[in-house]
Protein backbone atom coordinates (compact mmCIF):
# COMPACT_ATOMS: atom_id res chain seq x y z
CA UNK A 1 0.00 0.00 0.00
CA UNK A 2 1.26 3.67 -0.66
CA UNK A 3 -0.06 6.27 1.72
CA UNK A 4 -0.90 9.71 -0.88
CA UNK A 5 -1.88 13.31 0.00
CA UNK A 6 -4.28 14.38 -2.48
CA UNK A 7 -5.81 17.61 -2.32
CA UNK A 8 -5.56 17.78 1.59
CA UNK A 9 -7.14 14.08 1.93
CA UNK A 10 -4.76 11.11 2.44
CA UNK A 11 -5.14 7.86 0.30
CA UNK A 12 -4.19 4.46 0.78
CA UNK A 13 -3.55 3.07 -2.78
CA UNK A 14 -2.89 -0.56 -3.64
CA UNK A 15 -0.52 -0.07 -6.74
CA UNK A 16 2.94 -1.03 -7.83
CA UNK A 17 5.20 1.46 -6.42
CA UNK A 18 6.62 1.91 -10.33
CA UNK A 19 2.60 3.31 -11.58
CA UNK A 20 3.04 7.11 -12.70
CA UNK A 21 1.04 9.26 -10.44
CA UNK A 22 -1.32 10.09 -13.78
CA UNK A 23 -2.53 6.35 -13.40
CA UNK A 24 -3.33 6.22 -9.73
CA UNK A 25 -4.99 10.07 -10.19
CA UNK A 26 -6.88 8.88 -12.96
CA UNK A 27 -7.52 5.15 -12.43
CA UNK A 28 -7.32 4.31 -8.56
CA UNK A 29 -8.60 8.04 -6.88
CA UNK A 30 -11.15 8.83 -10.10
CA UNK A 31 -9.50 12.21 -10.64
CA UNK A 32 -9.62 12.87 -14.25
CA UNK A 33 -9.13 16.30 -14.85
CA UNK A 34 -5.66 15.36 -15.09
CA UNK A 35 -4.68 14.47 -18.61
CA UNK A 36 -3.06 11.80 -20.55
CA UNK A 37 -1.60 13.23 -23.67
CA UNK A 38 2.19 12.48 -24.94
CA UNK A 39 3.15 10.19 -22.16
CA UNK A 40 6.71 11.01 -22.38
CA UNK A 41 6.85 14.24 -20.37
CA UNK A 42 6.51 16.38 -23.48
CA UNK A 43 3.21 18.65 -23.52
CA UNK A 44 2.14 19.37 -19.53
CA UNK A 45 -1.12 17.42 -19.72
CA UNK A 46 -0.63 15.46 -17.05
CA UNK A 47 0.68 18.72 -14.83
CA UNK A 48 0.13 18.53 -11.03
CA UNK A 49 1.36 20.70 -8.32
CA UNK A 50 3.44 18.43 -5.74
CA UNK A 51 4.25 20.52 -3.02
CA UNK A 52 3.40 23.69 -4.78
CA UNK A 53 5.63 23.32 -7.59
CA UNK A 54 4.55 21.80 -11.16
CA UNK A 55 5.15 18.23 -11.80
CA UNK A 56 4.57 16.32 -14.30
CA UNK A 57 2.64 13.01 -13.63
CA UNK A 58 2.70 10.57 -16.77
CA UNK A 59 6.82 9.74 -15.85
CA UNK A 60 6.53 10.50 -12.10
CA UNK A 61 6.21 6.82 -10.19
CA UNK A 62 4.04 6.87 -7.31
CA UNK A 63 6.66 5.80 -4.95
CA UNK A 64 8.57 9.16 -5.61
CA UNK A 65 5.47 11.61 -3.86
CA UNK A 66 4.80 9.52 -1.05
CA UNK A 67 4.70 12.06 1.80
CA UNK A 68 4.60 14.64 -0.80
CA UNK A 69 1.13 17.16 -0.67
CA UNK A 70 -0.15 16.93 -4.33
CA UNK A 71 -2.89 19.31 -5.90
CA UNK A 72 -4.65 18.52 -8.91
CA UNK A 73 -6.87 20.73 -10.70
CA UNK A 74 -10.24 19.12 -8.37
CA UNK A 75 -8.73 20.37 -5.31
CA UNK A 76 -7.17 23.75 -6.13
CA UNK A 77 -10.50 25.90 -5.01
CA UNK A 78 -11.14 25.50 -1.75
CA UNK A 79 -13.64 27.98 -1.61
CA UNK A 80 -15.44 28.99 -5.53
CA UNK A 81 -12.39 29.68 -7.89
CA UNK A 82 -9.21 30.43 -7.37
CA UNK A 83 -8.24 33.89 -9.41
CA UNK A 84 -6.48 32.19 -12.37
CA UNK A 85 -9.25 30.27 -12.71
CA UNK A 86 -11.89 33.46 -12.80
CA UNK A 87 -9.46 34.84 -15.32
CA UNK A 88 -9.84 31.95 -17.39
CA UNK A 89 -13.37 32.50 -17.34
CA UNK A 90 -13.07 35.97 -18.04
CA UNK A 91 -10.74 35.65 -20.68
CA UNK A 92 -12.24 32.60 -22.56
CA UNK A 93 -9.41 30.91 -22.27
CA UNK A 94 -10.35 27.71 -23.15
CA UNK A 95 -11.05 26.37 -26.68
CA UNK A 96 -11.04 22.02 -26.86
CA UNK A 97 -9.98 22.49 -23.00
CA UNK A 98 -7.56 19.29 -23.08
CA UNK A 99 -4.76 20.76 -22.61
CA UNK A 100 -6.63 23.50 -19.72
CA UNK A 101 -6.09 21.60 -16.19
CA UNK A 102 -2.53 21.37 -16.68
CA UNK A 103 -1.90 24.79 -17.80
CA UNK A 104 -4.01 26.40 -14.87
CA UNK A 105 -1.86 23.86 -12.64
CA UNK A 106 1.35 25.22 -14.30
CA UNK A 107 0.27 29.26 -13.72
CA UNK A 108 -1.04 28.59 -10.38
CA UNK A 109 2.47 27.22 -9.62
CA UNK A 110 4.09 30.26 -11.08
CA UNK A 111 2.29 32.86 -9.46
CA UNK A 112 2.87 30.94 -5.94
CA UNK A 113 6.61 31.11 -6.77
CA UNK A 114 6.66 34.85 -8.54
CA UNK A 115 3.08 36.61 -7.70
CA UNK A 116 4.50 39.59 -10.39
CA UNK A 117 5.93 37.99 -13.44
CA UNK A 118 6.77 39.67 -16.71
CA UNK A 119 5.93 38.25 -19.63
CA UNK A 120 9.20 36.62 -20.15
CA UNK A 121 8.54 35.29 -16.85
CA UNK A 122 4.96 33.86 -18.11
CA UNK A 123 6.46 32.54 -21.57
CA UNK A 124 9.49 30.92 -19.81
CA UNK A 125 7.13 28.95 -17.06
CA UNK A 126 4.00 28.43 -19.34
CA UNK A 127 6.55 27.13 -22.41
CA UNK A 128 6.62 23.42 -21.48
CA UNK A 129 2.60 23.16 -21.59
CA UNK A 130 1.82 23.08 -25.33
CA UNK A 131 -1.56 23.75 -26.19
CA UNK A 132 -2.36 22.51 -29.93
CA UNK A 133 -5.55 24.89 -30.02
CA UNK A 134 -2.95 27.86 -29.88
CA UNK A 135 -4.15 29.36 -26.88
CA UNK A 136 -1.20 30.99 -25.60
CA UNK A 137 -2.16 34.82 -25.78
CA UNK A 138 -5.60 33.71 -23.56
CA UNK A 139 -3.18 32.05 -21.44
CA UNK A 140 -0.84 35.06 -20.78
CA UNK A 141 -3.23 37.51 -20.33
CA UNK A 142 -5.20 35.18 -18.14
CA UNK A 143 -2.00 34.47 -16.20
CA UNK A 144 -1.67 38.72 -15.93
CA UNK A 145 -4.79 39.43 -14.76
CA UNK A 146 -4.62 36.48 -12.04
CA UNK A 147 -1.50 38.30 -11.46
CA UNK A 148 -3.26 41.89 -11.03
CA UNK A 149 -1.47 43.42 -13.75
CA UNK A 150 -3.42 42.84 -16.96
CA UNK A 151 -6.98 43.75 -17.91
CA UNK A 152 -9.72 42.51 -16.48
CA UNK A 153 -12.19 41.76 -19.06
S1 LIG B 1 1.13 13.41 -20.76
FE1 LIG B 1 2.63 13.98 -19.34
S2 LIG B 1 3.75 15.56 -20.30
FE2 LIG B 1 2.40 14.81 -21.84
S1 LIG C 1 -7.38 24.37 -25.49
FE1 LIG C 1 -7.22 22.73 -26.92
S2 LIG C 1 -5.24 21.92 -26.59
FE2 LIG C 1 -5.29 23.71 -25.40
Amino acid sequence: MISLSVNGQTHQVDADPSTPLLWVLRDHLGLTGTKFGCGIAQCGACTVNIDGAARRTCRLQVSAVEGAEITTIEGLAEDGLTPIQQAWIDHDVVQCGYCQSGQIMSATALLKENPSPTDEDIDTAMSRNICRCGAYTRIRAAIKQAAGQGEAR
